[in-house]
């Protein structure tokens, strides 16, 4: 059996993921679900990249460690395996770079090419986007910022080892250039223009000033460069350089990686050199897709701008959003997502089109056949355009879809769709029903009807999975009916088709309730500043005390203070004015532990002297101090 490798990127468990990455996955699922339907043994990996320094500095935020991060993101409840589980998404495997195999391949992969002279010690100094996991130079830069995310870079100078990229320059060029490699096109100047004409500089392989990642086993001060390790997933996760799976020679090289355009470069210059290095074959295409924007920019959790997918498939179904993303953007360029554009698109093609053709032809059937065709039959030459379109739609489908362009592929299904709709208004079947002369006639059309259903809800499958289901049950069609090789035939149903009656499988959106409901769950989420980080030094400096709350009272003439008389160890008493008066009484603080800053600078409030700050938590219009548990020493300070 002829196979198929495909691949999406592996994703960074750093922050939930979101509709775009969601895009990313649902595309490579219904290209894996088509050549399955085409009958290759396809294998469809997809995983997570947890190593780098991003996924540290967040687990340090966070207070856990870096494992225990990313083993929520990835496997704890509504994680990135319960979101794929919800979208229906068929991977044959999940690799995370955390797994043992997969550390015990980079490492080997690391050695191999350190052994052919291929990486080499030196000194990195330059610039790195943390966000990013990529390296810089000053001219790379735009405006100063990263020119992938736009973001600030920092400068790195460290000992590293170095991959002799700039030695495979020619031959990725001639790669590039050659057949159809790199898709689509556009993609290929991009990359000729941009990296390179200007030349390729070798790539700094490891780091140290960091340690989540995985140790250089020759040299462990050093981690391996997270793209090295998340690259060579494509083949860890099939065996190579370890031994819990065997299928390297089986399904190496890959037919396809699936990747979003801003991670071409990796995956389609530094990727191949990788494995010329390795003496392994070349994967035979990368496919750069689009990016799904949000009102033209990109989303991102930093811009509060993420749409969640969990909310849309549950409020709509998993099949009609994987339909809408697959319909509504060309594959290789970037599409503008609204809510607006989801609700729209899935009424008029899902409930009205589809939805209404399919319970339009069962009801009939129903309604005046009590459920199953007779077998009379009386074509007629006004069926013959119908027919051909049926008959012709599979060619054209396939060639869309080799072409990794499922857009056109789902409005070719869809033309049929509205034709066998248009077919119905032709033959006005309710006036054949009130005429015992045309049964036969009436019986010949609900089945072309039920056939066209049958062909084009095969071809959707890869799309909408348990839909298309749901309307084989109805229309009765058996799973050898549903092939591939069925689908180019017309014909196929008993003569004496028997229908189901099932529930609306695309219900219709009221637009204006749903707008405004959407608005309210997806109300802004508060601006998340990034904070310029602080030095161990310059936090040391803070010198927060446990102190005791000796009197407490509101400030005369003000609505918002509160004066307290603290015990701070030092013998002496301290006041501190604060602006909680709106959320305790001053008697119920008396007697209380509580959290200062005790080396501000003395302010006047209303007159008075306030000597410190006492230290509460706020989220959103909640506020509440800080109280410790009573037997906190008194003077004690944080450290
Ligand atoms: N970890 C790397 C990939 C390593 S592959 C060896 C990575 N991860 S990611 O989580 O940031 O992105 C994963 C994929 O999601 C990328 O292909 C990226 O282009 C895609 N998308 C993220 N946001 C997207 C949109 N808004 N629209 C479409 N795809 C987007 O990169």
């Amino acid at each position: 059996m002829e196979t198929f490798y495909i691949t999406t990127p592996i994703y960074y468990p750093s922050d939930k993921l979101h509709i775009g990455h969601t895009y990313c996955t649902v595309a490579t699922d219904a290209f894996a679900r088509y050549k399955r339907l085409r009958g290759f043994d396809v294998m469809f990996l997809t995983g997570t990249d947890e190593h780098g320094q991003k996924i540290e500095e967040k687990a340090k935020q966070a207070l856990v460690t870096p494992q225990a991060f990313v083993d929520k993101i990835v496997t704890g409840k509504g994680g990135i395996l319960d979101l794929w589980k919800l979208m229906n998404i068929s991977n044959d495997r999940f690799v995370r770079t955390t797994d043992d195999y997969h550390v015990k391949s980079i490492q080997y992969i690391f050695r191999r090419m350190y052994e052919n002279g291929d990486i080499y010690k030196g000194a990195y100094k330059g610039l790195y986007c943390t966000p990013c996991e990529s390296f810089w130079t000053q001219n790379q830069l735009v405006d100063g910022k990263c020119p992938d995310c736009g973001r600030e870079v920092v400068s790195a100078e460290e000992e590293a080892y170095f991959f002799r990229l700039s030695k495979y320059q020619d031959k990725v060029r001639a790669l590039l250039e050659s057949g159809d490699f790199l898709e689509p096109a556009s993609r290929v100047n991009e990359m000729i223009n941009n990296f390179i004409k200007p030349g390729l500089e070798d790539l700094c392989v490891s780091r140290t000033s960091f340690t989540w990642g995985i140790p250089v086993d020759f040299d462990p001060g050093h981690v391996v460069y997270v793209w090295v390790d998340a690259l060579s997933n494509y083949i860890t996760a099939l065996g190579y350089g370890n031994d819990k799976y065997g299928d390297f020679d089986r399904y190496w090289p890959a037919d396809v990686h699936i990747v979003g355009k801003e991670i071409v470069r990796f995956h389609a210059i530094i990727w191949p050199a990788m494995l010329m290095s390795l003496g392994l074959p070349l994967p035979k295409k990368v496919y750069g897709h689009g990016w799904l924007l949000l009102d033209g920019g990109k989303m991102s959790k930093s811009k509060g701008n993420v749409v969640d997918p969990v909310i849309l498939a549950e409020r709509y179904g998993v099949d009609a959003l994987r339909y809408f993303l697959m319909r509504e953007f060309p594959f290789g360029s970037d599409g503008n997502f609204s809510n607006e554009a989801l609700i729209a698109r899935i009424n008029s093609d899902l409930a009205n089109d589809l939805g209404n053709l399919v319970s339009r032809t069962v009801a009939m059937v129903f309604k005046y056949f009590d459920g199953t065709l007779p077998e009379c039959r009386e074509p007629d030459e006004k069926d013959d355009e119908l027919l051909s379109l049926v008959r012709a739609l599979r060619g054209i489908y396939e060639k869309s879809m080799e072409a990794y362009a499922p857009q056109t592929a789902l409005v070719d299904v869809f033309k049929v769709i509205s034709r066998a709709n248009k077919y119905i208004d032709e033959n006005l079947p309710w006036l054949l029903a009130k005429d015992e002369a045309k049964r036969a006639r009436l019986a010949t059309v609900l089945y072309n009807l039920l056939e066209t259903v049958r062909v084009t809800v095969t071809l959707l499958k890869p799309f909408m999975p348990e839909s298309c289901d749901k309307i084989f049950a109805q229309i009765g069609a058996a799973p050898d009916q549903v092939t591939w090789d069925s689908a180019a035939r017309f014909g196929l149903l008993n003569p004496r088709a028997s229908v189901q009656k099932g529930e609306a499988v695309f219900p219709r959106i009221d637009m204006n309730k749903e707008l405004e409901a959407l608005e309210a769950l997806n109300a802004p989420v508060e601006e998340q500043e990034e904070l310029p980080s602080v030095t161990i030094d310059e936090f040391a400096k803070v010198r927060m005390t446990v102190c005791r709350v000796l009197s407490c009272e509101n400030v005369k003439k003000s609505d918002k203070l509160l004066r307290f008389d603290l015990d701070d160890g030092s013998g002496k008493v301290r006041r501190i004015l604060s602006g909680i008066a709106k959320y305790y009484k001053a008697e119920e603080l008396v007697g209380k532990t509580v959290l200062a800053c005790t080396n501000l600078p003395p302010r006047k409030m209303m007159g008075e002297l306030s000597c410190g700050m006492l230290l509460s938590v706020e989220k959103g219009d909640k506020l509440q101090l800080i109280i410790l548990p009573d037997d906190m020493p008194v003077g004690g300070t944080v450290c």
